[in-house]
């Protein structure tokens, strides 16, 4: 989905509730829970941008009570990533949820998240190995012991993703399945700008020069999902991507690959359900991406 950039109206815009703790955050939300509601969860560490909102919108579409979180989580950054940088602005992002019928906003502190003495991480093995794995040590285990948490905090029966972090949606819905919790979870497809950059809340690190390179993450993928026939050679492929990322002006590529789209495993040659996965920097900054083969968006 391409922005127009257009300001969306506000929809229908129930007084919307902001609660901090988990008890306050259950006992707001039994009434509904016992009128047979459907609970719907839309996680996000805020910076808010149209490709959230997207979230939000099919929430509010599918859900009788729409619950949007609002939390930096410090354990999915590793050392020396933006955690203290990452952009914080929580009365913009309420507005915006408050907009767009958010019912209620669970926004908890860190020692709500994880109390004194808390000491489970939720580790999925496999798909979390490969892509953003390889180049985030840890990063997988962060995301979801915070999202296992706040399952249990928020307790909904549907929950959304955005697809721009594909690896983190796979490995949700492996974490959901294996651990038997009763949580569909919804992957929502990303929303690009019109020059095929896909919003971010770290795009605005971006200075002029970098901003004007970004968008060949995009056209690198879209340009290889053109090139892919039976026979093709996969591994020349990937290294054509890297190349041309970096000849677009990108400093360094963590990776540039072709994988199932539901394993994640690298594929060896052309086959059907393959998805493209890019990282790249430009400066300090770290873009992702991601694209079906079959329909490039
Ligand atoms: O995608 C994000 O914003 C975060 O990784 C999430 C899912 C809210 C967990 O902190």
């Amino acid at each position: 989905m391409h922005c127009d950039y257009t300001v969306t109206a506000p929809e229908v815009s129930p007084s919307l509730t902001i609660l901090r703790t988990a008890a306050d955050l259950r006992a707001a939300t039994q009434p509904f829970r016992d009128d047979g509601k459907l609970v719907g969860l839309v996680p996000t560490m805020g910076a808010l941008h149209e490709g959230h909102l997207e979230l939000v919108k099919r929430a509010r579409r599918d859900c009788g009570l729409v619950i949007a979180s609002l939390f930096v989580n410090p354990t999915q950054f590793g050392e020396g990533e933006d955690f203290d940088a990452y952009p914080r602005n929580e009365a913009e992002d309420i507005a915006l949820f408050d907009a767009h019928g958010v019912d209620f906003v669970y926004a908890p502190d860190a020692a709500e998240m994880y109390p004194d003495g808390f000491g489970i991480t939720v580790t999925v093995s496999g798909i979390t190995e490969g892509l953003c794995g390889a180049a985030r040590p840890g990063h997988f285990d962060g995301v979801t012991t915070v999202v296992s948490r706040l399952f249990e905090h928020c307790a909904p029966d549907v929950a959304y993703f955005g697809e721009k972090d594909y690896q983190q949606f796979k490995v949700v819905q492996r974490m959901v399945e294996e651990l038997g919790m009763n949580i569909r979870i919804v992957g929502i497809p990303t929303v690009r700008e019109r020059d095929g950059l896909a919003l971010s809340s770290r795009n605005a690190y971006l200075d002029p020069g970098q901003r004007r390179a970004a968008p060949a993450l995009y056209g690198t993928m879209f340009a290889l999902a053109g090139r892919l026939h039976d026979g093709v050679d996969i591994a020349a492929q990937c290294a054509w991507g890297r190349q041309a990322l970096l000849d677009a002006g990108f400093d360094s590529v963590d990776y540039f690959e072709i994988c199932d789209a539901d394993t994640l495993v690298p594929a060896i040659a052309n086959a059907d359900n393959l998805r493209i996965f890019a990282a790249a920097r430009l400066g300090a900054t770290r873009l992702i991406d991601n694209m079906p083969v079959d329909r490039p968006e």
